[in-house]
């Protein structure tokens, strides 16, 4: 239902020169409503006509005509056409009716792999506001890869592995508080964190005591390892709740650590290509060609680094996934480091990181500064989410307070909230983070939708029964955005894909809930005249396609708040 498309197919018999998809690409949106719904231009023909672009405006605004045209006309040198909303809204409503929520969705991934690496906090430091980000965004991209076909595989690369955690064995056996930590494990290590840089200060044998500490973790000493892991445990642990907070599911928590054993072939593929050089006694791959610097593969006393990590992990997932793309969710900060790492991988001839993105965001900010969790400074995510819960809860209390299950569509609502405050920005911008604006139930707001699609099951609940399967036509032409937006729905789920770009689904989902409430404002739905049937098919194929973009974009859909 690509009115672009069935109108360049309507052209194509009268302009021989052209493709379909080159007549497609010039068909345009008229300036004003009034004007029409598409637009043709003529300048192109000029020539190989040898007329007027007016001439041929009015000459083939003659010859052409579908059933779904009402109008056409020729205004100036364009041939505009109008829409015949009225014959349209039959197909269209069977179609989201028959598929359901498979409306939108196409098969363009053939079934391949996507692995996405998303959230990816770091152990026994706090979940950040930006391993949110990557979180929501990860998602949302994952369920988009999803909807276009692919098969998504959410992978929360854990920052488990690195010399910070000698520090913290050797921060731990000196300060540390067991019975503390068991009970408020992310902060209390935090705190053993910071002290062991504060005291390294005045006490500099401590940084050579932490690598030694985290040699021997490397070398598997049994108490390190047994730290490590209660370091690792205690943290997923914290990290789980916010996930299940968020309705979050992973299918696999393969960190860094998983990549220790894996590392060793890549060093030798890249020795063996000529491409290590020494460095002041570390090992690097020289990127001067791309101007970057160069990747520091391996340091002068055996240690691997972040970018070793990664290059092995993307191995691991080639050979695992055998992946039409890998994506890498993470802040903009880390541009240069996934820059670098798909540098080394082509410079050592593998032409399948020309499928490896990353898929960068920018910072969340409040009060128009970074959200900043360093220097012990904890802004837990968790109370975050919870008071965004919280404030959901007395909003419902105040409008709804009969709602049954009061506390889950809390949840739902505040959740909602912080997920489509991020995702209605485009990804790259900062953005600000307000509870009390991404709570308003009337602004541009994850409430504001979820509110439009419970209104729409509410009036179906009301109505007692819609006929789903009769054939109808709506004859309102307030339904006329609807209708288009509806019709619009597969394309935005194919260029969203495509440009990693969840908010073009916000965008839409705000459109037509806007264009809803419009239509409610001004047609009496319930009715009981002849017209009642094809009006709650529309209201039902508006709340179908309204939850479907809200699950896309990570948000459930309450039935009633
Ligand atoms: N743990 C890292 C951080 O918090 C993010 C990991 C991103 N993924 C990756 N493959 N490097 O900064």
């Amino acid at each position: 239902m690509e009115f672009k498309q069935i109108y360049a197919e309507v052209l194509k018999p009268h302009i021989e020169g052209l493709e379909i998809s080159q007549i497609q690409n010039l068909v345009e949106k008229p300036k004003k409503s009034e004007m029409g719904d598409l637009a043709f231009p003529c300048f192109q023909l000029a020539k190989q006509f040898r007329k007027a672009p007016q001439q041929i405006a009015l000459e083939l605004s003659e010859k052409i005509s579908h059933p779904w045209f009402a109008k056409v006309e020729a205004v100036g040198p364009y041939v505009n056409v109008f829409l015949d909303s009225v014959a349209i809204s039959t197909p269209v409503l069977k179609e989201i009716i028959q598929q359901g929520a498979d409306y939108g969705a196409n098969q363009d991934g053939n079934g391949r792999n996507v692995p996405f690496d998303l959230s990816s906090p770091n152990i026994a430091k706090p979940f950040s506001m930006g391993h949110l980000r990557s979180t929501v965004i990860g998602n949302s991209v994952a369920n988009l890869a999803d909807k276009n076909g692919y098969q998504s595989v959410r992978i929360n690369y854990i920052g488990d592995w690195g010399t910070q955690f000698g520090k913290l064995i050797v921060a731990y056996k000196r300060w540390g508080n067991e019975a503390a930590i068991s009970k408020n494990p992310i902060p209390e290590l935090l705190k053993l964190y910071v002290r062991f840089h504060e005291e390294a200060e005045t006490d500099p044998a401590l940084e050579e005591e932490g690598r030694k500490a985290f040699k021997s973790l490397e070398d598997g000493d049994v108490e390190a390892v047994a730290l490590w892991t209660k370091f690792r445990a205690e943290s997923l642990k914290e990290f789980q709740r916010i996930y299940d907070l968020m309705g979050m599911k992973f299918d696999s928590f393969n960190g860094e650590a998983f990549y220790n054993d894996k590392m060793e072939p890549v060093i030798e593929m890249l020795e063996e290509k000529g491409l290590l050089e020494e460095s002041q006694g570390a090992q690097v791959v020289q990127l001067d060609e791309y101007q970057y610097p160069p990747a520091l593969i391996r340091k002068s006393d055996g240690a691997t680094l972040y970018v070793t990590r990664d290059l092995a992990s993307a191995f691991y997932r080639k050979n695992t996934y055998d992946f039409a793309k890998s994506l890498y969710v993470v802040g903009n900060e880390q541009s240069l480091h996934f820059a670098q790492l798909k540098a080394v991988l082509k410079k050592a001839g593998h032409d399948w990181a020309d499928d490896m993105a990353h898929i960068s965001f920018g910072m969340m900010l409040q009060n128009g500064k970074k959200m900043s969790t360093r220097k012990g400074r904890v802004i837990l995510l968790e109370e975050v989410l919870q008071e965004a819960i919280d404030l959901a809860e007395r909003l419902i209390e105040e409008k709804n307070p009969a709602l049954e299950n009061k506390q889950e569509v809390a949840r739902q609502v505040g959740i909602g909230a912080v997920i489509f405050q991020d995702l209605k920005n485009y990804r790259t911008n900062d953005i600000e983070f307000s509870l009390e604006a991404m709570l308003n139930f009337d602004g541009e707001t994850g409430p504001y939708l979820q509110y439009t699609h419970a209104r729409c099951r509410s009036l179906l609940r009301k109505a007692g029964s819609v006929d789903l399967e009769a054939t109808e036509q709506v004859n309102d032409p307030e339904s006329w955005p609807i209708l288009q937006l509806l019709a619009d729905f597969p394309q935005i789920v194919r260029l969203a894909w495509k440009e990693y770009d969840p908010s073009k689904i916000a965008r839409f989902a705000l459109d037509l809930a806007r264009a809803f409430n419009q239509y409610y404002a001004h047609v009496r739905i319930l009715s009981e005249g002849k017209e009642q049937n094809a009006r709650l098919q529309l209201v039902y194929s508006t709340a179908t396609v309204l939850h479907e973009a809200l699950r896309l974009l990570g948000m459930e859909a309450p039935e009633e708040m």
